[in-house]
Protein backbone atom coordinates (compact mmCIF):
# COMPACT_ATOMS: atom_id res chain seq x y z
CA UNK A 1 0.00 0.00 0.00
CA UNK A 2 1.12 3.71 -1.38
CA UNK A 3 0.94 6.50 1.82
CA UNK A 4 -0.43 8.99 -0.79
CA UNK A 5 1.14 11.70 1.26
CA UNK A 6 4.55 10.31 0.65
CA UNK A 7 3.97 9.85 -2.92
CA UNK A 8 2.45 13.63 -3.18
CA UNK A 9 5.62 14.92 -1.19
CA UNK A 10 8.37 13.06 -2.97
CA UNK A 11 7.20 14.26 -6.41
CA UNK A 12 6.76 17.20 -5.18
CA UNK A 13 9.83 17.59 -4.47
CA UNK A 14 11.03 16.03 -7.92
CA UNK A 15 8.95 18.05 -9.65
CA UNK A 16 9.92 21.78 -7.82
CA UNK A 17 13.99 20.45 -8.49
CA UNK A 18 13.24 19.69 -12.13
CA UNK A 19 11.44 23.43 -12.44
CA UNK A 20 14.22 25.03 -10.32
CA UNK A 21 16.58 23.39 -13.58
CA UNK A 22 14.41 25.08 -16.09
CA UNK A 23 14.46 28.13 -14.47
CA UNK A 24 18.24 28.53 -14.38
CA UNK A 25 18.21 27.52 -18.44
CA UNK A 26 16.29 30.76 -19.34
CA UNK A 27 17.82 34.54 -19.55
CA UNK A 28 17.88 36.08 -15.90
CA UNK A 29 17.50 39.47 -17.57
CA UNK A 30 14.97 41.43 -17.75
CA UNK A 31 15.42 40.75 -14.17
CA UNK A 32 11.61 41.47 -13.19
CA UNK A 33 10.53 39.12 -15.35
CA UNK A 34 12.74 36.22 -14.09
CA UNK A 35 12.06 37.18 -10.81
CA UNK A 36 8.09 37.54 -11.31
CA UNK A 37 7.62 34.39 -13.06
CA UNK A 38 10.41 32.43 -10.22
CA UNK A 39 8.33 34.38 -7.40
CA UNK A 40 4.67 32.89 -8.67
CA UNK A 41 5.86 29.05 -9.90
CA UNK A 42 7.94 28.92 -6.56
CA UNK A 43 5.38 30.20 -3.68
CA UNK A 44 4.56 26.83 -3.21
CA UNK A 45 1.30 25.06 -4.74
CA UNK A 46 -0.01 21.37 -4.26
CA UNK A 47 1.90 20.65 -7.99
CA UNK A 48 -1.52 18.52 -8.26
CA UNK A 49 -1.36 18.69 -12.33
CA UNK A 50 2.27 17.59 -12.07
CA UNK A 51 1.74 14.85 -9.93
CA UNK A 52 -1.25 13.19 -12.33
CA UNK A 53 1.32 13.34 -15.10
CA UNK A 54 3.70 11.13 -13.22
CA UNK A 55 1.14 9.14 -11.38
CA UNK A 56 -0.79 8.34 -14.89
CA UNK A 57 2.28 7.51 -16.11
CA UNK A 58 3.16 4.81 -13.32
CA UNK A 59 -0.35 3.63 -13.96
CA UNK A 60 0.30 2.96 -17.36
CA UNK A 61 4.21 1.24 -16.44
CA UNK A 62 6.06 4.91 -17.58
CA UNK A 63 8.40 6.53 -15.25
CA UNK A 64 8.59 9.79 -13.64
CA UNK A 65 12.41 10.66 -15.33
CA UNK A 66 10.56 10.48 -18.27
CA UNK A 67 7.66 12.54 -17.85
CA UNK A 68 9.15 15.49 -15.98
CA UNK A 69 9.49 17.94 -18.32
CA UNK A 70 5.70 17.70 -19.42
CA UNK A 71 5.15 17.44 -15.38
CA UNK A 72 6.60 21.11 -15.40
CA UNK A 73 5.56 22.47 -18.11
CA UNK A 74 1.91 21.72 -17.17
CA UNK A 75 2.78 23.43 -13.66
CA UNK A 76 4.19 26.68 -15.46
CA UNK A 77 1.11 26.99 -17.59
CA UNK A 78 -1.37 26.36 -14.84
CA UNK A 79 0.83 29.01 -13.01
CA UNK A 80 0.26 31.35 -15.56
CA UNK A 81 -3.31 30.97 -15.27
CA UNK A 82 -3.30 31.69 -11.99
CA UNK A 83 -1.16 35.34 -12.33
CA UNK A 84 -3.75 36.28 -15.02
CA UNK A 85 -6.70 35.01 -13.12
CA UNK A 86 -5.68 37.02 -10.59
CA UNK A 87 -4.99 40.33 -12.51
CA UNK A 88 -7.97 43.61 -11.71
CA UNK A 89 -9.22 42.88 -15.36
CA UNK A 90 -10.30 39.35 -14.32
CA UNK A 91 -10.71 38.18 -10.98
CA UNK A 92 -8.98 41.21 -8.66
CA UNK A 93 -7.41 39.00 -6.25
CA UNK A 94 -4.77 40.02 -3.61
CA UNK A 95 -3.64 36.81 -2.68
CA UNK A 96 -1.79 33.51 -4.08
CA UNK A 97 -0.04 30.97 -2.68
CA UNK A 98 -0.01 32.63 0.28
CA UNK A 99 1.73 35.66 -1.02
CA UNK A 100 0.72 38.92 -2.63
CA UNK A 101 -0.57 37.97 -5.85
CA UNK A 102 1.75 38.64 -8.89
CA UNK A 103 0.71 41.98 -10.04
CA UNK A 104 0.82 43.33 -6.15
CA UNK A 105 4.32 42.15 -5.93
CA UNK A 106 5.26 43.33 -9.23
CA UNK A 107 3.43 45.30 -11.31
CA UNK A 108 -0.17 44.45 -13.38
CA UNK A 109 2.14 44.78 -17.12
CA UNK A 110 4.75 42.64 -15.51
CA UNK A 111 2.63 39.91 -14.23
CA UNK A 112 0.81 39.85 -17.86
CA UNK A 113 4.40 39.54 -19.36
CA UNK A 114 4.89 36.56 -16.95
CA UNK A 115 2.61 34.58 -17.38
CA UNK A 116 3.06 34.76 -21.27
CA UNK A 117 6.53 33.92 -20.57
CA UNK A 118 5.35 31.01 -18.70
CA UNK A 119 3.09 30.14 -21.39
CA UNK A 120 5.82 30.12 -23.85
CA UNK A 121 8.27 28.77 -22.01
CA UNK A 122 6.44 25.53 -21.44
CA UNK A 123 5.77 24.76 -24.90
CA UNK A 124 9.64 25.47 -25.57
CA UNK A 125 10.65 22.46 -22.79
CA UNK A 126 7.75 20.06 -24.24
CA UNK A 127 9.01 20.44 -27.66
CA UNK A 128 12.19 19.93 -26.63
CA UNK A 129 12.92 16.35 -27.46
CA UNK A 130 16.45 16.10 -25.93
CA UNK A 131 14.89 16.59 -22.72
CA UNK A 132 12.74 13.30 -23.33
CA UNK A 133 15.33 10.93 -25.20
CA UNK A 134 13.08 8.06 -23.95
CA UNK A 135 10.01 8.85 -25.26
CA UNK A 136 9.10 8.89 -28.59
CA UNK A 137 8.99 11.83 -30.93
CA UNK A 138 5.24 10.50 -32.10
CA UNK A 139 3.89 10.13 -28.62
CA UNK A 140 5.09 13.61 -27.81
CA UNK A 141 3.52 15.39 -30.68
CA UNK A 142 0.67 13.48 -29.56
CA UNK A 143 1.20 14.56 -25.66
CA UNK A 144 1.53 18.10 -26.85
CA UNK A 145 -1.03 18.48 -29.39
CA UNK A 146 -3.29 17.83 -26.13
CA UNK A 147 -2.01 20.04 -24.16
CA UNK A 148 -2.38 22.83 -26.62
CA UNK A 149 -5.72 21.43 -27.32
CA UNK A 150 -7.04 22.53 -23.71
CA UNK A 151 -5.32 24.90 -22.75
CA UNK A 152 -6.40 27.00 -25.36
CA UNK A 153 -10.12 28.51 -26.49
CA UNK A 154 -11.52 24.58 -26.51
CA UNK A 155 -10.22 24.54 -23.24
CA UNK A 156 -9.29 27.06 -20.50
CA UNK A 157 -9.42 30.30 -22.27
CA UNK A 158 -13.02 29.57 -23.28
CA UNK A 159 -13.88 28.41 -19.68
CA UNK A 160 -12.22 31.72 -18.30
CA UNK A 161 -14.02 33.77 -20.84
CA UNK A 162 -17.30 32.07 -20.07
CA UNK A 163 -16.47 32.30 -16.04
CA UNK A 164 -16.19 36.32 -16.84
CA UNK A 165 -18.91 36.96 -19.22
CA UNK A 166 -21.55 35.25 -17.00
CA UNK A 167 -20.55 37.37 -13.55
CA UNK A 168 -23.44 38.68 -12.29
CA UNK A 169 -25.63 36.58 -15.11
CA UNK A 170 -26.59 33.77 -13.28
CA UNK A 171 -27.08 30.95 -15.85
CA UNK A 172 -28.33 27.13 -15.88
CA UNK A 173 -26.29 24.16 -14.63
CA UNK A 174 -25.18 23.23 -18.32
CA UNK A 175 -23.52 26.54 -18.85
CA UNK A 176 -21.98 26.45 -15.46
CA UNK A 177 -20.57 22.86 -16.03
CA UNK A 178 -19.38 24.12 -19.59
CA UNK A 179 -17.45 27.10 -17.62
CA UNK A 180 -16.30 24.35 -14.42
CA UNK A 181 -15.19 21.49 -17.08
CA UNK A 182 -13.19 24.35 -19.48
CA UNK A 183 -11.82 26.65 -17.12
CA UNK A 184 -10.36 23.56 -15.00
CA UNK A 185 -11.40 20.34 -15.93
CA UNK A 186 -9.41 20.11 -19.70
CA UNK A 187 -6.27 21.51 -17.85
CA UNK A 188 -6.30 18.09 -15.85
CA UNK A 189 -7.73 15.85 -18.52
CA UNK A 190 -4.53 17.12 -20.50
CA UNK A 191 -2.14 16.16 -17.38
CA UNK A 192 -3.69 12.96 -17.01
CA UNK A 193 -3.54 11.67 -21.12
CA UNK A 194 0.21 13.40 -21.57
CA UNK A 195 1.40 10.91 -18.64
CA UNK A 196 -0.14 8.40 -20.52
CA UNK A 197 0.85 9.30 -23.90
CA UNK A 198 4.46 10.13 -23.26
CA UNK A 199 4.00 6.15 -21.48
CA UNK A 200 2.55 4.65 -24.50
CA UNK A 201 -0.62 3.83 -22.76
CA UNK A 202 -3.06 1.56 -25.06
CA UNK A 203 -6.44 3.18 -26.60
CA UNK A 204 -8.13 1.67 -23.72
CA UNK A 205 -6.17 2.91 -20.84
CA UNK A 206 -6.34 6.35 -22.11
CA UNK A 207 -10.00 5.87 -22.36
CA UNK A 208 -10.15 4.91 -18.89
CA UNK A 209 -7.42 7.80 -17.88
CA UNK A 210 -9.79 10.04 -19.68
CA UNK A 211 -13.33 9.38 -18.01
CA UNK A 212 -11.64 9.13 -14.64
CA UNK A 213 -9.86 12.69 -15.45
CA UNK A 214 -13.11 14.27 -16.45
CA UNK A 215 -14.56 13.62 -13.37
CA UNK A 216 -11.93 14.72 -11.00
CA UNK A 217 -11.60 17.35 -13.19
CA UNK A 218 -15.08 18.87 -12.91
CA UNK A 219 -15.09 17.69 -9.00
CA UNK A 220 -11.93 19.59 -8.43
CA UNK A 221 -13.46 22.81 -9.29
CA UNK A 222 -17.02 22.16 -7.26
CA UNK A 223 -14.63 21.81 -4.23
CA UNK A 224 -12.78 25.12 -5.11
CA UNK A 225 -16.17 26.85 -5.22
CA UNK A 226 -17.04 25.36 -1.85
CA UNK A 227 -13.79 26.35 -0.27
CA UNK A 228 -14.51 30.00 -1.47
CA UNK A 229 -17.70 29.82 0.91
CA UNK A 230 -16.47 27.93 3.48
CA UNK A 231 -12.75 27.15 3.55
CA UNK A 232 -10.15 28.90 5.37
CA UNK A 233 -8.14 31.37 4.01
CA UNK A 234 -4.84 31.18 6.23
CA UNK A 235 -4.83 27.49 5.38
CA UNK A 236 -5.54 27.80 1.56
CA UNK A 237 -2.95 30.62 0.98
CA UNK A 238 -5.81 32.66 -1.00
CA UNK A 239 -8.89 34.96 -0.19
CA UNK A 240 -12.03 33.26 0.17
CA UNK A 241 -15.35 35.17 -0.47
CA UNK A 242 -14.09 36.25 -4.08
CA UNK A 243 -16.69 34.69 -5.88
CA UNK A 244 -19.12 36.06 -4.36
CA UNK A 245 -17.67 39.58 -4.62
CA UNK A 246 -17.55 39.01 -8.35
CA UNK A 247 -20.45 37.34 -8.49
CA UNK A 248 -19.63 34.52 -10.22
CA UNK A 249 -21.09 31.38 -11.46
CA UNK A 250 -21.05 28.71 -8.75
CA UNK A 251 -22.13 25.45 -7.67
CA UNK A 252 -22.73 26.14 -3.98
CA UNK A 253 -24.20 29.91 -5.30
CA UNK A 254 -26.67 27.68 -7.74
CA UNK A 255 -27.33 24.46 -5.63
CA UNK A 256 -26.38 24.73 -2.26
CA UNK A 257 -23.02 23.30 -0.54
CA UNK A 258 -24.76 20.50 0.49
CA UNK A 259 -25.77 19.48 -3.14
CA UNK A 260 -22.64 20.57 -4.49
CA UNK A 261 -20.65 18.19 -1.94
CA UNK A 262 -23.03 15.53 -3.21
CA UNK A 263 -22.46 16.25 -6.69
CA UNK A 264 -18.37 16.44 -6.05
CA UNK A 265 -18.90 13.14 -4.83
CA UNK A 266 -20.25 11.64 -7.17
CA UNK A 267 -18.03 12.45 -9.70
CA UNK A 268 -15.27 11.26 -7.60
CA UNK A 269 -16.94 7.91 -7.18
CA UNK A 270 -17.54 7.75 -10.92
CA UNK A 271 -13.70 8.68 -11.40
CA UNK A 272 -12.63 5.76 -9.12
CA UNK A 273 -14.44 3.46 -11.23
CA UNK A 274 -13.44 4.20 -14.15
CA UNK A 275 -10.00 2.65 -12.90
CA UNK A 276 -11.07 -0.44 -12.78
CA UNK A 277 -9.13 -2.16 -15.96
CA UNK A 278 -5.75 -0.86 -13.93
CA UNK A 279 -6.57 -3.14 -11.04
CA UNK A 280 -4.33 -2.15 -8.34
CA UNK A 281 -1.78 -0.40 -10.69
CA UNK A 282 -4.78 2.13 -10.23
CA UNK A 283 -4.27 3.05 -6.20
CA UNK A 284 -2.59 6.24 -6.52
CA UNK A 285 -5.12 7.60 -9.42
CA UNK A 286 -7.64 5.98 -6.51
CA UNK A 287 -6.20 8.00 -3.46
CA UNK A 288 -5.32 11.33 -5.88
CA UNK A 289 -9.39 11.31 -6.40
CA UNK A 290 -10.22 10.89 -2.77
CA UNK A 291 -8.08 13.33 -1.82
CA UNK A 292 -9.52 15.79 -4.16
CA UNK A 293 -12.96 15.76 -2.23
CA UNK A 294 -11.38 15.27 1.23
CA UNK A 295 -8.89 18.45 0.82
CA UNK A 296 -9.00 21.72 2.65
CA UNK A 297 -6.91 23.74 0.49
C1 LIG B 1 -6.38 26.81 -8.31
O1 LIG B 1 -5.69 25.62 -8.55
C2 LIG B 1 -7.13 27.20 -9.54
C3 LIG B 1 -8.18 26.27 -9.91
C4 LIG B 1 -8.19 25.68 -11.06
C5 LIG B 1 -9.25 26.02 -8.99
P1 LIG B 1 -4.98 24.84 -7.36
O2 LIG B 1 -5.93 24.72 -6.21
O3 LIG B 1 -4.41 23.58 -7.90
O4 LIG B 1 -3.82 25.85 -6.95
P2 LIG B 1 -2.32 25.58 -6.48
O5 LIG B 1 -1.58 25.17 -7.71
O6 LIG B 1 -2.30 24.54 -5.42
O7 LIG B 1 -1.85 26.91 -5.98
C1 LIG C 1 -9.51 29.53 -11.83
O1 LIG C 1 -10.73 29.41 -11.22
C2 LIG C 1 -9.38 28.71 -13.06
C3 LIG C 1 -8.17 29.10 -13.77
C4 LIG C 1 -7.18 29.78 -13.26
C5 LIG C 1 -8.05 28.71 -15.15
P1 LIG C 1 -10.85 30.30 -9.90
O2 LIG C 1 -10.82 31.75 -10.22
O3 LIG C 1 -11.98 29.79 -9.09
O4 LIG C 1 -9.48 29.91 -9.14
P2 LIG C 1 -9.03 30.56 -7.77
O5 LIG C 1 -10.12 30.30 -6.77
O6 LIG C 1 -8.79 32.02 -8.02
O7 LIG C 1 -7.78 29.80 -7.41
MG1 LIG D 1 -11.32 32.91 -11.86
MG1 LIG E 1 -9.77 33.33 -9.21
MG1 LIG F 1 -11.98 29.63 -7.01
Amino acid sequence: MINIKDYFNANREAVNIYIEGLLKNIDQYPNDLHDSMSYSLMAGGKRLRPILVIASAETVGGVRENVLPFAAAIEMIHTYTLIHDDLPAIDDDELRRGKPTCHKEFSEATAILAGDALLTYAFEVMSNLSLMPNCSPDNVIKALNEVAKRVGVSGTIGGQMADILYEGVGGTIPLLEYIHTHKTGEMILASVLAGGILSGATDEELAALSAYAKNIGLAFQIVDDILDVEGDSKVMGKNTGIDAKNNKLTYPGLLGIAESRHIASHLIDTGIKSLAIFGERGEVLKDTAEYIIARSF
